[in-house]
């Protein structure tokens, strides 16, 4: 039988979202899946991205390290687990510009069906954490995806994370996830790649065919 196929598309700028999803990833191919990994690109200005120290240089080391998302890679999944550093509460513009990409394939409904999680990171506790995890809900509803949440599944849950996905306070970008995190993370990959192996061949009224 054929692995469940994985995509994790996220933004980064300081490295923490980037953390997560490797401990997704981690998480997903313990249960047997295979992952792609991709990095939303920036598309403002190099003069907008020298205002902030570091910028430039992280989005070029971590663009050697991870390609750009894809519609063929959306297509390609059959679980979707999207991660985004919070943007006044919210999801990341970078982030938000690959799921904007994806009309054509919505439109045609080969979205229809598939798994779809979120993850995360905040500066501050309440910075926005589980609202950004929310408002990544509503496009993933629009999309067609069989939203998978964590609630307090695991006992990771107790210690870290949110129900809705998991997530990281980096206190201005000081910290980086630790241990409980990225059991959680890991644990979301885990439970994302057990419910497509569980939905592979069920007949899902309104799924791509
Ligand atoms: C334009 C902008 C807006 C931000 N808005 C918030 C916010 O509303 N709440 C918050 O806690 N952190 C906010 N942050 C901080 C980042 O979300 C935070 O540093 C995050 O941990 C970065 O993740 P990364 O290391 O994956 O880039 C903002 C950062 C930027 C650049």
């Amino acid at each position: 039988m054929t692995k469940p196929k994985v995509l994790i598309a996220f933004y980064s700028r300081n490295g923490s979202t980037e953390i997560l999803a490797n401990a997704i990833a981690e998480g997903a191919i313990a249960d047997g899946a295979e992952v792609r990994l991709r990095r939303a690109r920036e598309f403002v200005s190099q003069e907008v991205m020298a205002n902030a120290p570091g910028w430039a240089e992280k989005s070029a080391e971590m663009n050697s390290k991870y390609e750009a998302p894809t519609e063929a890679d959306a297509e390609w999944a059959d679980a979707i687990v999207f991660g985004t550093p919070t943007r006044f509460g919210s999801i990341a513009a970078e982030l938000k510009a690959y799921i904007d990409s994806l009309g054509g394939i919505w439109f045609q409904g080969k979205l229809n069906g598939k798994v779809g999680s979120v993850f995360g990171s905040t500066s501050s506790r309440h910075g926005g954490n589980e609202s950004t995890l929310l408002s990544m809900y509503t496009p993933m509803a629009h999309l067609g995806l069989i939203i998978v949440p964590l609630g307090y599944a695991d006992p990771a849950m107790f210690k870290a994370g949110t129900p809705y996905g998991a997530t990281h306070v980096s206190a201005m970008d000081t910290l980086k996830p630790d241990a409980d995190h990225l059991a959680v993370a890991q644990f979301q990959g885990r439970r994302v790649t057990s419910v497509a192996k569980g939905l592979r061949g069920a007949h899902i009224v309104g799924a791509a065919s």
